[in-house]
């Protein structure tokens, strides 16, 4: 069955760029993103890998490690690395897993074997402090992801991880919250003192409590 939110990320140690990654704790106690591409030497997964590398300042102020991988060996890895460098002016400054035996890909279903037998997907898992998956998301080889939709995802499940809020659609860093329904307009009262609007009674806006 493949892993869903909220059941606990599977540790693992694996080969990298950066040398042997036992996983729980290459995170600590932040955050991670983990994330599969199909294959070295290609176009899309280049671009990609590049886009992380120049937004790492971005995961590190979220206390976020990002993690890639794929089935090639260690030694593709570091060869690839010149070229991500060559091709969008970022180096590689995150490990990059190698997984050739498929165990980190099993363990997270990053093999669709309808869409390929033997190449991982573009999986995204973001993982929480707890080591519970927060985010799941796979997009097709053919479609490279958007970065800045995961580091959108991350201020949302930061925030919302200790204030009774949730973000409305397209919603980023900054903007009104919803508070939850849970909580009466008596309680929102008191938590949140900055006051709410009611659109409707169940939906009730906020500034962002934490700024
Ligand atoms: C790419 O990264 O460009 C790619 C990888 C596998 C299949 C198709 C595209």
């Amino acid at each position: 069955m493949a892993l869903q939110l909220g059941d606990v990320a599977p540790d693992f140690t694996s080969e990298s760029t950066e040398g042997t990654i036992h996983f729980y704790d290459y995170l600590g106690d932040g955050w991670g993103v983990l994330f599969s591409h199909p294959k070295d030497f290609t176009p899309v997964c280049t671009t990609e890998l590049g886009e992380v590398a120049r937004l790492k300042g971005e995961f590190d102020k979220r206390n976020t490690k990002v993690l890639g991988l794929s089935v090639d060996p260690i030694e593709s890895h570091r060869s690839w690395v010149g070229d991500i460098k060559d091709a969008t002016g970022n180096e590689l400054n995150y490990p990059l897993l190698a997984d050739p035996d498929r165990t980190v890909a099993d363990l997270y279903g990053m093999i669709h074997p309808n869409a390929n037998d033997t190449l991982t997907v573009r999986s995204v898992f973001v993982i929480g402090p707890d080591k519970k998956v927060k985010l799941t998301i796979t997009y097709p080889a053919s479609t490279g992801r958007n970065f800045q939709e995961i580091l959108r995802v991350l201020d949302s499940l930061q925030l919302t991880s200790g204030y009774s809020v949730a973000t409305p659609v397209n919603w980023t860093e900054g903007e009104d919250v919803i508070i939850v329904p849970a909580i009466s307009d008596e309680d929102a009262k008191e938590k949140f003192p900055k006051g709410f609007r009611a659109v409707k009674p169940y939906l009730r806006y906020t500034p962002q409590p934490n700024r």
